[in-house]
């Protein structure tokens, strides 16, 4: 049975959508099966692996009205092992039209329940915004990945998520984990990142990833080119980080 994880902020341009996608391929090149599934009308991710932008093409928001089945909209990807559900900009209207439907929150973990046999992970790359959108990734999700930015306010409004994760596990899925917090764009030589970076470790102790992404040229680049940075520059320091905690999840994983 694969692993359901959301990758979730509220804040915007922290890194989920360079952690979903980078996370994804480097776990499907360890040989799992993995799906990705796009779930902000940005699209970023959907475009970050390569499609473009077409408002013809089925998305996660005809799954989401129940107009087709996750498996109808799946795409292939570059990487033998890693498959797309795209998002187009009607995943907007999602949010609006599925108001007073009835089990609106569970919409994605009843589609995902038909996918969940064939793949190791599915991964959920979320808006920054804790809307319907979220809450259908929350209520879906095994865990949930929080990406903070090594910068200043990486903290605000890091209680509201935390408050958000709670509610969704008494209401709507009691077995919601918090993964852990993936520190991103970690800059060495900035005293800043170091500080976020301790003041991170005091609040949440062990549920912080070991592994730390650095801030890194290759990876804000890969996306223009359609690309994972691992197709991108497998040997970039962007690259070698989202292998690593590929690697420090499994290893997690084999211990569960
Ligand atoms: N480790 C990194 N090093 C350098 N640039 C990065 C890194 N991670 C992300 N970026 C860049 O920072 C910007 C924001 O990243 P990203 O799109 O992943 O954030 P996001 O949280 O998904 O944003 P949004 O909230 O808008 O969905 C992008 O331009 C991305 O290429
Ligand atoms: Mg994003």
């Amino acid at each position: 049975m694969g692993r359901v994880i959301a990758i979730a902020n509220q804040k915007g341009g922290v890194g989920k959508t360079t952690t979903a996608v980078n996370l994804a391929a480097s776990l499907s090149v360890a040989g799992k099966p993995v799906l990705l599934v796009d779930s902000d009308p940005q699209a970023n991710a959907t475009t970050g692996l390569g499609f473009e932008r077409d408002a013809d093409r089925q998305s996660l928001y005809d799954v989401l009205l129940g107009d087709a089945r996750l498996e109808e909209v799946r795409l292939a990807t570059e990487l033998d092992m890693l498959d797309l559900v795209p998002a187009d900009p009607d995943l907007i209207g999602a949010e609006i039209e599925l108001v007073g439907v009835e089990g609106r929150e569970s919409r994605l973990r009843n589609a995902l329940s038909e996918i969940r046999q064939s793949h190791s992970f599915v991964f959920i790359d979320c808006p920054p915004s804790l809307g319907l959108l979220t809450v259908n990734a929350l209520t879906a999700a095994d865990g949930v990945i929080v990406p903070l930015q090594c910068e200043y306010y990486a903290l605000e409004g890091l209680s509201q998520l935390v408050k958000t994760i709670e509610m969704i596990r008494e209401e709507l899925n009691p077995s919601l984990k918090l993964d852990g917090i993936l520190l991103t764009m970690f800059d060495k030589r900035n005293v800043i990142s170091h500080r976020v970076a301790e003041e991170v470790h005091g609040f949440f102790s062990d549920r912080v990833f070991r592994s730390i992404i650095p801030r890194n040229v290759r990876l804000s680049e890969a996306p223009s080119f359609g690309k994972p940075v691992l197709l991108y520059d497998t040997r970039s320091t962007g690259s070698e980080s989202y292998l690593a905690l590929a690697r420090e999840i499994l290893d997690a994983k084999a211990i569960a």
